[in-house]
This record gives C-alpha cells, structure tokens and sequence, in this order.
C-alpha cells in the first residue's frame, strides 16, 4: 500500500513509518516540525535501509494536501499531526481546537475527495474519561477534563459522521499510555521542556538532568497507592497501525491500543532501577489534578479482529527508554 503519515516525524509517528517500511509499504510523511526534527528522517532511513519522502506540509494547509494526495494516489492515511500538551490545552484551547480539528477536517475532505477510502486516526484513552477501567470500545464516552481530550472525542464524531456519510472508512484507535524507544536507540521521545509524562521524567532523573521524581500521590485506591496504567512499547504500538491498516473494515472501527494490564507508578520506578541498575530519587507529594486512580484497556478487540497483540513487557520498556535517552546528546 501507499500510506499518508501525517506527524510521521514524531514519537510514535516515527515508530510507525518503520513498521510501515519493514513491512514493504510505501510512506510518505508529512510534517511541519512543530514538535520534531527533520533529522529523524534519516534516523528512520538507517534503520529500515530504505528512503524515505519527507515533506515539510501542515496538515491544515487544505490547498497543500489536495495537491499532495492529487500527485501521489494513496491508498490510506494515518493522522499522527496533532499538539499533545494537556496543561498548554487548558492554557489555550484555541490552539488545540484549530491544530487538531482543522488538520482531521482537512485531510478527510482531502480523502473524501480523491477516494482515498482507509483513514486511521490517533485517539486516546483519555476519551473514557474518569470511568471504571478496564476500558471497552463499546463504553459510553465521559466527560474530558480538558480541551486536548475533547479534540480527541470531537474528532472521533467528525471522522464518524463522514464515514456515515461517504465510503471513507474509518479506524479509531484509542492508545493508553506509549513509552520506551526503539531497539536501535535512534528514534524516541524527545520532550519539549519539562516533561509531563512519567516515563521521560524518569529518564531524565536517571540521567541527573533532573534531581528527583514527585510521584503524584500514593493515596489512590490501588495496590501501593500510585496511580496505575497501562503502559505500552511504542513498538508494539506502531505495529497496531500496521494491522489497523492491513485489515480495515467497512464503516467506522474502534480499537482500544494497550496491554491490558495495569502498573503502579512504584512498579515502573522498581521495573526502572531493576533493570538499568540505576537509582531513581523519588519523593511523593499530592496527587495531581485532573488524574485517575487507574486506567487500562480491555485489548481483546484488536486481538481477535486485528490478530494483533502488544508483546513486550515492562522490562523491555524501561531499557529501551533509557538506551534511548542515553544515546540523546
Ligand atoms: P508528537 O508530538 O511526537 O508527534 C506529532 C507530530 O505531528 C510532530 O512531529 C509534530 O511536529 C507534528 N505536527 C503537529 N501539528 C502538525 C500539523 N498541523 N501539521 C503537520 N505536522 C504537525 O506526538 P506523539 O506522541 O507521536 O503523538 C501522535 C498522536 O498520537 C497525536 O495526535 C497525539 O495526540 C496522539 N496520542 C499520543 C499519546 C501519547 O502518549 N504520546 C497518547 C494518546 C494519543
Ligand atoms: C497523560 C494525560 C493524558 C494523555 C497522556 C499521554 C493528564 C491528566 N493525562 O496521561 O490525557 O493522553 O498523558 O500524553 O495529563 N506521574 C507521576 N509523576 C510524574 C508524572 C506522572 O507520579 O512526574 C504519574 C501520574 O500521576 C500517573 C502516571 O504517572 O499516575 C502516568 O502519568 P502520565 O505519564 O502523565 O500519563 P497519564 O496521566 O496517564
């Protein structure tokens, strides 16, 4: 197939074009470096020993995707493209509501259009809001608690009613919550600033850039007290864009993207220090707002409609993380 990857240049974006290539797909990414550099590009090359077009585009430029997907004739297109930052979403809404509709309206106008029938789309758990996990796709959606999430439900209903209305085919897939890096060490996550997620913070405590981690409450209703997730290797992750696009289905297709287990924020600090022998400072302070006690996936839909499964476990997170954060100058 000939795929769109838009955001392709990001973390899990990135992830995903080497899946996509190994397993003889041909991509063509889209990005506009917002939150990534081109360099990743070549990254990418010298793990999958293949080229790889790059161009710089913003996914709400309409005009631009028109021209591009006019030119290439794809046959699906993943949407990556999107800002990501809970906190700076509460800070400025406007921001998120036009990157993250805008670039979905556009591209599936774009993809209604020219017929371009298999559209994958980047949602999150976070649309479950504060419910009762494990999480099922079939599950009423609760209130989000901030203007990055509401883009995700808000996309999720734009993407469905064009699906309803046009023979674009629509794939909803809903991550928990992705870490670690690839095996190379060449691509990972790289934050902007202090980072908000627990996985890069703890890296980045390993490494001395930061002096210890604040562990957002160990009064939860949990085994130790700290919050519980569902982590998930991005590797694993990207390979479930692969099997979303591979089996698309007719209409509009909800998957839950996790493990389906639940860890403690202890667990990933124990798992951390375990096994990269090194130690992680912590101290905990009060929880965090808007944060649930836990959350994890029931993954059984994308296991027996996709015939895929996320396979690494906790250990193989951490070391890739740290492998990845160690190779960052
Ligand atoms: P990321 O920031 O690393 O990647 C997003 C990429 O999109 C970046 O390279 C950025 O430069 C690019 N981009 C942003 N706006 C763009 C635009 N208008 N036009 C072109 N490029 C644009 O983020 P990520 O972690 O790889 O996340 C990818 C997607 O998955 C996002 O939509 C995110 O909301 C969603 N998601 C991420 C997580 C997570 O924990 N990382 C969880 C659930 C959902
Ligand atoms: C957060 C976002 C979510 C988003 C996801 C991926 C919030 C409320 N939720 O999810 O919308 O989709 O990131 O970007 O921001 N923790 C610490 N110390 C830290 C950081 C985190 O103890 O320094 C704890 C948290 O309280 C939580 C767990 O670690 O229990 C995971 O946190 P995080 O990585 O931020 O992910 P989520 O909160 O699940």
């Amino acid at each position: 197939m000939k795929i769109l990857v838009t955001g392709g240049l990001g973390y899990i974006g990135s992830h995903t074009v080497v899946e996509l290539q190994q397993r003889g797909h041909e991509v063509v990414v889209i990005d506009n470096l917002y939150n990534s550099q081109e360099s990743v590009k070549s990254k990418i090359e010298s793990i999958t020993k293949k080229s790889l077009k790059f161009i710089k585009m913003d996914a709400t430029d309409y005009e631009g995707l028109l021209e591009l997907c006019k030119l290439e004739t794809f046959d699906g297109i993943i949407h990556f493209a999107g800002y990501k930052a809970v906190g700076e979403s509460v800070k400025e809404p406007l921001k998120y509501y036009h990157n993250n509709l805008l670039s979905t309206i556009n591209l599936a106008r774009v993809a209604v259009e020219l017929g371009i029938n298999k559209f994958i789309f980047s949602s999150s758990a976070t649309v479950y809001g504060d419910g009762v996990s494990p999480f099922d796709e079939t599950m009423p959606l609760l209130e989000r608690t901030n203007p990055y999430g509401e883009t995700k439900a808000m996309c999720e209903r734009i993407l469905t009613d064009t699906a309803k209305a046009s023979n674009l085919n629509v794939t909803l897939l809903r991550y928990f919550n992705p870490v670690g890096a690839h095996e190379s060490g060449l691509i990972g996550e790289i934050p902007n600033g202090i980072p908000n997620n627990l996985m890069p913070y703890v890296t980045q405590v390993a490494k001395g850039i930061r002096e210890k981690l604040y562990v957002f409450g160990d009064d939860y209703d949990t085994s130790d007290g700290t919050g519980v997730r569902d982590y998930i290797h991005v590797v694993d992750l990207a390979k479930g864009h692969v099997a979303a696009i591979e089996s698309t289905k007719t209409g509009v297709n909800v998957y839950n993207l996790g493990t389906g287990k639940g860890t403690s924020v202890l667990e990933i600090i124990n798992a951390f220090m375990d096994t990269n022998k090194i130690n992680i400072p912590y101290v905990i302070t009060d929880r965090r707002p808007g944060d649930i006690a836990v959350s994890y996936a029931d993954a059984t839909k994308a296991f027996k409609e996709l015939k895929w499964k996320a396979e690494k476990d906790i250990n193989e997170m951490v070391k890739s993380a740290w492998n990845f954060e160690m190779n960052l100058k």
